[in-house]
């Protein structure tokens, strides 16, 4: 089924993104260790990356780690560290072939040393890129990163830089580690889970919200495609009535 004809190239979402969730149950049901879903999980990054790539999405943000996963069996931690540092390097001509710039959010230097210097060389490598901004959501957490905004407005109001009546969301928004991205327009959650879990939580003010059961090593091309298809049809009204949109 060719499902890609029902996209409207025009009325792309500018950024698309995604909380890959149930690697763990898909192994299970599988009878394999969680480390298997994620193996598996990172074969979607890569379908996922290449077709927004391919459509014309310009920003996609994947949240590959949370502040909360380090409480997970070390076996399990380690493993995606591991994985992180071997699709980086393995993915590094596809990025290139495909204009992808790297980019990283989060408490990246609470990452191990060899996941963080991999990480900086591949964001050094492909930073002239423009087709499309990758950003990896790793050590993330959206509350640590808008109190982090909170403390960093504090000190330049304390130093006079900024008063305090001319604090609106562009200052905000310069503060936060996304300053670069535009505003959510499509978030996707896969496992049937429907829940935020501390992702971009200013950044999704806006967002459509796009939940599926389909378990995330299983999420393919098409899977995409029917988010977008459906994002086109639902009707954005950033709290205007239907009659000003038309
Ligand atoms: C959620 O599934 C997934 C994660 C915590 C990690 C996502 C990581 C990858 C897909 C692989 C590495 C990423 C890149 C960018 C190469 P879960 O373990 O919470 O699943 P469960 O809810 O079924 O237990």
């Amino acid at each position: 089924m060719d499902i890609i004809k029902d996209i409207n190239r025009k009325a792309l979402p500018k950024h698309v993104a995604i909380i890959m969730d149930g690697n763990g149950r898909w192994a299970k049901q599988k009878g394999m260790l969680r480390t298997f879903g994620h193996e598996n999980g990172t074969k979607a990054v890569k379908r996922v990356v290449e077709a927004s790539a391919e459509l014309g999405i310009k920003n996609l943000t994947l949240y590959a780690f949370s502040t909360e996963n380090w409480k997970r069996p070390k076996l399990e931690v380690e493993t995606l560290m591991r994985l992180l540092v071997s699709s980086l390097k393995k993915e590094i001509k596809t990025l290139k072939d495909n204009r992808i710039k790297l980019c990283a959010i989060g408490s990246l230097k609470t990452l191990p040393a060899k996941v963080y210097s991999e990480l900086l060389e591949v964001i050094n490598a492909t930073k002239q890129n423009s087709h499309m901004t990758l950003t990896l959501a790793l050590s993330y957490g959206s509350r640590e990163e808008l109190i982090n905004s909170v403390k960093e407005i504090s000190i330049k109001v304390k130093n006079n830089i900024i008063s305090p009546e001319n604090i609106d969301e562009s200052i905000i928004n310069e503060h936060l580690y996304t300053q670069n991205l535009p505003d959510v327009d499509l978030l996707i959650r896969t496992s049937g889970e429907k829940r935020i879990s501390n992702f971009l939580l200013w950044q999704i003010a806006y967002a459509e919200l796009y939940f599926t059961n389909t378990l995330w090593p299983d999420f393919t091309k098409e899977h995409l495609y029917e988010s977008i298809i459906e994002y086109q049809k639902r009707e954005r009204r950033f709290g205007k009535t239907s009659e000003q949109l038309s």
